[in-house]
């Protein structure tokens, strides 16, 4: 099949590497030039495992990166995955999905061809109806065309393990079709497909991540009321997770949960429940509970240095979890920020996210290894997951003072202190 897609970020590049994968023939159109001049020398421009290898593979042959859309008019199918970022007020920014669905519109404008095109950014119910087929319908005369909402679930980190081996793969269509085509695609991944409307496609994405939030913070809160019995919060949770109608996923206590995704995607769920006139209290508190978070770790650090204007802190992991050099939404950087209103002196450290911190926070002081952030330092606080972390000990004797705290239950060592436990 040829097929395009829109927006090279880790959605459509995974897509687009993946899709290659099983022969198809892949237009990856994206508009910033010097990441489709990466992707076409080979290399990815964002960490995720085996992804540079089946970049290089596959670019050239049967995959090519552009950032022009006249390709997409040889595609039969066309997705979009640009970016739907958060708003000050919570809001999905949906321009670039806008902007996205007019060049298809135009670049497939008098097309006598049939084409499908297929929504996988999040975005609130309503979308694909009111903003991608109209927008597309202002700008093309074609009618030759179906429409669908697909929503991806890949995690970061394993990214394409997910994709060719999703839990499910859910098709919103209005049209049988369409659907069926799309649904061709996916045959071969033997998951279960589920058929549904656009709109409760659009809405299963939302509502699977408030889901998966409300279980983080839902153990962070039993984890924060287990701190205060003295009792350890991971060996509660790892006897609630065996019930088969809870299972043991993302109830891992700790600093709360980040990234691309779930506090975007439950800010802009909170949204569309307030424009619709519903208070979603149980949606707000997941939220609450997970701004706390960061807050606690500062307020045992302040229990145990007193006031830390001046002191040096090492803060261990910048991404917002393991095997990714994502920071966004990233709690590490809530901690950072605190630290610096504070005006503690922050030495951090990750194995692969330090650009990508240092570009968000300016002025920050990165270190190429764990050993060179933790000497002399005051303090220290781990951030991430990162299984390096998990080897530290003796590297901690290199501090000024071994206080020792973490936002994620990894270290073995005696003398840390665990945000719930
Ligand atoms: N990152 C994840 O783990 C993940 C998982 C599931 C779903 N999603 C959703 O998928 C969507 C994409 O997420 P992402 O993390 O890949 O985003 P991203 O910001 O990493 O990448 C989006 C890319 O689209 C490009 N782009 C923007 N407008 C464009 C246009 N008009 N034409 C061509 N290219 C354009 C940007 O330059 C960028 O490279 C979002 O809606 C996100 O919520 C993300």
């Amino acid at each position: 099949m040829m097929i395009s897609i829109i927006g090279a970020g880790y959605v459509g590049l995974i897509l687009s590497a993946c899709f290659a994968k099983m022969g198809h023939f892949i237009r990856l159109i994206e508009s910033d030039s010097n990441k489709v001049d990466m992707i076409n020398s080979g290399r990815s421009p964002i960490y995720e495992p085996g992804l540079d290898g089946l970049l290089s593979d596959h670019i050239g042959k049967n995959l090519i990166a552009t950032t022009c859309y006249n390709s997409i008019r040889e595609s039969d199918f066309i997705f979009i995955c640009v970016g739907t970022p958060s708003m000050p007020n919570g809001d999905t920014d949906l321009t670039m999905v806008a902007s996205a669905s007019r060049s298809i519109g135009e670049a497939i404008n008098e097309s006598k061809e049939f084409y499908a095109i297929i929504l996988k950014s999040t975005v609130p119910p309503g979308t694909t109806e009111n903003l991608v087929i109209r927008k597309v319908l202002k700008y093309s005369s074609t009618s030759n065309l179906g429409f669908a909402m697909n929503p991806e679930f890949l995690r970061e980190g394993h990214a394409i393990e997910d994709f060719m081996h999703p839990d499910r793969t859910v098709i919103g269509c209005n049209d049988t079709h369409t659907g069926d085509l799309i649904e061709s695609l996916y045959k071969s991944f033997n998951a279960p497909i589920i058929r549904t409307n656009i709109m409760e496609a659009e809405m299963i994405k939302y509502a699977s991540n408030a889901m998966l939030a409300t279980k983080i913070s839902f153990s962070n809160e039993i984890g924060n009321i287990c701190k205060r019995l003295g009792i350890d919060v991971y060996n509660v949770m790892k006897g609630v997770g065996m019930d088969h109608r809870i299972n043991p996923h993302f109830l891992d206590a700790g600093a709360g949960f980040g990234g691309s995704c779930f506090p975007k995607d439950i800010a802009s769920l909170i949204r569309v429940a307030e424009k619709l006139g519903y208070d979603p209290s149980l949606l707000r508190s997941v939220v609450r509970v997970n701004e706390k978070q960061p807050k606690i770790i500062i307020e045992l650090l302040h229990n145990k240095l007193g006031d830390i204007h001046g002191k040096s802190i090492a803060v261990l992991g910048l991404a917002f979890k393991k095997d990714t050099d994502d920071i966004r939404e990233s709690r590490a950087i809530s901690v950072i920020r605190e630290l610096e209103r504070g005006g503690a002196r922050v030495k951090a450290y990750d194995p692969l996210a330090s650009n990508n911190a240092c570009k968000e926070i300016s002025g920050l002081k990165c270190y190429s290894n764990a050993k060179d952030a933790l000497k002399d330092a005051d303090a220290c606080i781990i951030m991430t997951e990162w299984p390096e972390f998990s080897e530290l000990d003796e590297e901690f004797n290199l501090m000024k003072s071994k206080v020792i705290i973490e936002g994620r239950r990894i270290s073995s060592c005696s003398d840390v202190e665990g945000i719930c436990w």
